[in-house]
């Protein structure tokens, strides 16, 4: 019993965290949160220095697990690869060489060459649905489009897209969400069956390399051309998986997001966006100031440190809100409010910052603006269904999206 109330109250702060933070922003010092089990780090030049001072605030748990995983899936993790760790999860040199390959395979010119691809998929999507007259975009849409294009820059054929999408929702759901020992189980044999997935691309990446990052991470992560050893899978599988649910959920998530956002409020900023459609680029970059997808990522003290006047013991978790900073009112006029005429958002945390800051901005926001510009052309009128509820956000902090958004146009 207290434990469901313990994550029924989780659920709650998840799903409107926006009063805690700014409680934590009036505070003296930093505020410490048992539901979190770590201080909250809250504002934006407090979150920055975290960010920056990466030698005594390390990544290695920067996402904890929120539920204990059961006796019945620990049984089927190791039939799978990993665990090993992540990009995400790496410290100073182990993290640069993991880094490496994705600044390269992320690098401008590659997200460029992925986008007719992505506007394609983007099309055919809407095509799905446009004689409908309604839809639900938060599946029909915003849960497709980027594990397309995610699928596509890692080298998966189409086919294999709807599997890998769902084994990454299936891993997000065995670590975060609170499920039965038996509904955990299944969850594992999902997120088993995306490894093996991804290890038999890693597989054939090696013998014949082609132009996609999954080749690009081979090369880099193990150089050479002899048989991978098991253990280069598993390092090589744990950072493919890491990549396409850091590439698709986020986006997926903002996607949502941003369309609730815009037909809010009697959609005064969609009809200011289909005014002027220049204003996308300052809508992309409002939409991840505003609301942010991933809300907060953790980092843990390497030795005593002293933070907004707060003295941290060497060990301590620190939750570092991207989507605080990025409300805080010394940096913004009206900071809770979706404003696309904003002109000094550009510099928000929404995609993090310093040594960890994420490597595919470009390609989310190139999505996100392609959207916008595909729904203000094709589906001018739209707006919320009125005969649906209104749009409740997911309990989650890393993937903070609308659990479903009904629009008639
Ligand atoms: C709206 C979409 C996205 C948002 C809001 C987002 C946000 C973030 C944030 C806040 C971080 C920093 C984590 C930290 O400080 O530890 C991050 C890291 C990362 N992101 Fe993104 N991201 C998005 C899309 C993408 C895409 C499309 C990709 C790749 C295809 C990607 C790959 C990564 C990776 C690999 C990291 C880890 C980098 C590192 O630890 O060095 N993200 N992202």
């Amino acid at each position: 019993m207290a434990w469901h109330d313990d994550q029924a109250r989780r659920d709650e702060l998840y799903r409107d965290p926006y009063p805690l933070y700014e409680r934590a922003r009036r505070a003296e010092g930093l505020l410490y949160v048992p539901e979190f089990d770590a201080w909250l780090v809250a504002r934006d030049r407090d979150v920055r220095e975290v960010l920056l001072r990466a030698g005594d605030f390390s990544s290695a748990n920067s996402l904890l697990p929120d539920v204990p995983l059961s006796k019945a899936a620990l049984g089927v993790l190791p039939r799978g690869f990993g665990p090993r760790p992540t990009v995400v999860s790496a410290d100073a040199e182990a993290h640069r060489r993991l880094r490496a390959p994705l600044n390269r395979g992320l690098s401008g010119a590659r997200v460029a060459a992925l986008m007719p691809y992505a506007r394609a998929c983007a099309g055919e999507l809407v095509d799905g649905f446009a004689a409908d007259g309604s839809a639900e975009l938060v599946e029909a849409y915003a849960r497709r489009l980027p594990g397309m294009v995610v699928g596509r820059l890692i080298g998966l054929d189409p086919a294999d897209v709807p599997a890998a999408v769902h084994g990454g929702y299936r891993a997000e759901e065995l670590l975060f969400r609170p499920l039965s020992p038996e509904g955990q189980a299944a969850a594992a044999e999902d997120v088993v069956a995306l490894q093996h997935l991804l290890d038999g691309y890693v597989r054939e990446r090696r013998v014949r390399p082609r132009e996609d990052m999954c080749s690009v991470m081979v090369a880099a992560l193990a150089p050479g051309d002899a048989e991978l050893t098991v253990e280069q899978r598993h390092e090589l599988v744990a950072n493919l998986q890491n990549l396409l649910i850091a590439g698709f959920l986020t986006t997926s998530a903002l996607i949502g997001t941003t369309l609730m956002h815009l037909l809010a409020d009697d959609r005064r900023q969609w009809r200011m966006l289909r005014d002027d459609p220049s204003l996308i680029p300052a809508a992309v970059e409002e939409a991840a100031r505003h609301d942010s997808a991933i809300q907060a990522f953790r980092r843990t003290t390497t030795r005593p440190v002293t933070l907004a006047g707060t003295e941290l013991p060497a060990g301590v978790a620190v939750m570092v809100a991207y989507g605080s900073a990025n409300r805080d009112e010394e940096r913004y006029e009206r900071p809770g409010e979706f404003d696309l005429t904003r002109s000094a958002n550009r510099r928000h945390l929404g995609f993090g910052y310093g040594p960890h800051a994420c490597p595919g901005s470009q390609l989310a926001r190139e999505q996100l603006r392609l959207t916008l510009e595909l729904f203000l052309r094709r589906m001018p009128e739209l707006r919320p269904d009125p005969g649906r509820p209104r749009p409740r956000m997911q309990p989650t902090l890393i993937h903070r999206s609308p659990r479903a958004l009904y629009v008639t146009w």
